[in-house]
């Protein structure tokens, strides 16, 4: 039999609510579909590790994940303990940079059965797939504070776009565009404001563009750009965005069909020199923690993606036709307008399965 080995990192908050509803379903597909699942727990990448061991990971963290097929991830963040600059630059955004996770994917789609904070909006009518890279950009450690603690006091922070960085994600989005039916680009930029990076960006986008005459490109500034994603959210197939807008869009684009508690992602690195890793959009949500609420789908979804890209397609499908049943007519979680709990929405999902 086929067997996959993966990372399972918990994490902090309601990451260790939905997890074991991933683990639940994943089982579940191993069962149906044939293949054996060998699951690394590790109890690090957490805030509860952290100050226990005064450090987010272990020194030899790298050498524990050697072999692993992929991670699968919950969240990390626990701000009443520990700076979130620490926490996240110490496991999740060390993972991005690290392993290579050049990609980072984040599908929205509207759902037949959830309500759309939108007017006037079916199922069908959201269907996006933001392409967000994932390890520069606007997020960097490049910069400083001089001046201190004085009236003169100035912060420089930073950003950094490789060309191959940049090369490799728009090209990464145009292939995507290219196997979807509308082959639909949308490029977020700001090269009205931000005036060295951006327009290298425009640019870029155009000579890339230039070797994929079949897809329709329509560059956007990031202002009018989430403004759309309201109003005309039909009008979006892929968006390919830096960092920190991919950030941005990819709440803004769940927000808009139900909820945050649905988004997915996959923090690829494509060659597979380095695993990958998939985890929800969402955080640790604090605010929530400990009630068994939290909506579990993201991370489901998550591992879902996670079997696709480790072959096993039929499984990733048949866990999205069992999202979709739940979601048509099965428990809801508050986020959803219900009041069902995590695990209920877990077992009915695996249940579907
Ligand atoms: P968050 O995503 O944790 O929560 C935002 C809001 O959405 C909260 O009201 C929360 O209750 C709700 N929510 C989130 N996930 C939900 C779910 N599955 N079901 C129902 N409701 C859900 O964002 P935040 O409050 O900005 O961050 C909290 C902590 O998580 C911080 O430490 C932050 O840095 C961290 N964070 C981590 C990740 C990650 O690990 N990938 C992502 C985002 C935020
Ligand atoms: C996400 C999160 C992270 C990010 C944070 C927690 C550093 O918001 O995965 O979207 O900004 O990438
Ligand atoms: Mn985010």
């Amino acid at each position: 039999t086929r067997t996959h080995r993966i990372a399972v990192i918990p994490g902090d908050g309601i990451g260790q609510e939905v997890m074991p509803e991933a683990l639940r379903t994943l089982h579940a597909a191993a069962d149906r579909f044939g293949f054996a699942l060998d699951l690394l727990e590790i109890p690090w990448a957490s805030c509860d590790w952290y100050q226990a061991h005064g450090e987010m990971m272990p020194a030899d963290w790298k050498a524990q994940l050697q072999g692993v097929d992929a991670i699968l991830f919950g969240a990390v963040g626990w701000p009443a303990t520990v700076p979130d600059h620490i926490s996240l630059w110490g496991s999740l955004l060390k993972f991005r940079r690290e392993f290579d996770q050049y990609i980072n994917l984040r599908p929205a789609r509207l759902f037949d059965g959830v309500p759309c904070p939108l007017a006037n909006r079916r199922p069908g009518d959201i269907d996006m797939l933001i392409v967000r890279e994932n390890t520069e950009g606007e997020y960097t450690k490049l910069g400083g504070i001089m001046f201190e603690g004085t009236e003169r006091e100035i912060v420089i922070q930073e950003s950094v776009f490789s060309r191959v960085g940049s090369e490799r994600v728009l090209r990464y989005a145009f292939e995507q565009a290219m196997r979807r039916p509308r082959r639909h680009l949308t490029v977020a930029t700001k090269s009205n404001g931000i005036a060295i990076s951006m327009p290298w960006w425009d640019a870029l986008a155009d000579r890339i563009g230039a070797e994929y005459p079949q897809v329709t490109v329509d560059k956007q500034h990031i202002d009018i750009l989430s403004a759309r994603f309201v109003l005309q959210p039909q009008r979006f197939d892929v968006v390919v965005a830096t960092n920190l807008f991919g950030d941005i869009l990819s709440d803004l684009g769940p927000a808009c069909t139900g909820t945050i508690g649905l988004a997915p992602s996959a923090n690829l690195n494509p060659e597979r020199r380095f695993p990958s890793l998939f985890e929800p959009v969402h955080g640790s949500a604090p605010d929530i923690f400990g009630r068994n609420i939290a909506n579990p789908i993201a991370m489901v979804w998550s591992a879902a993606l996670m079997l696709d890209v480790l072959g096993e397609r039929a499984a990733h499908d048949a866990i999205v036709g069992a999202i979709e049943a739940v979601l048509r007519d099965g428990p809801r979680t508050p986020d959803l307008g219900g009041a069902a709990s995590t695990t209920a929405l877990g077992e009915a999902i695996a249940a579907a399965l």
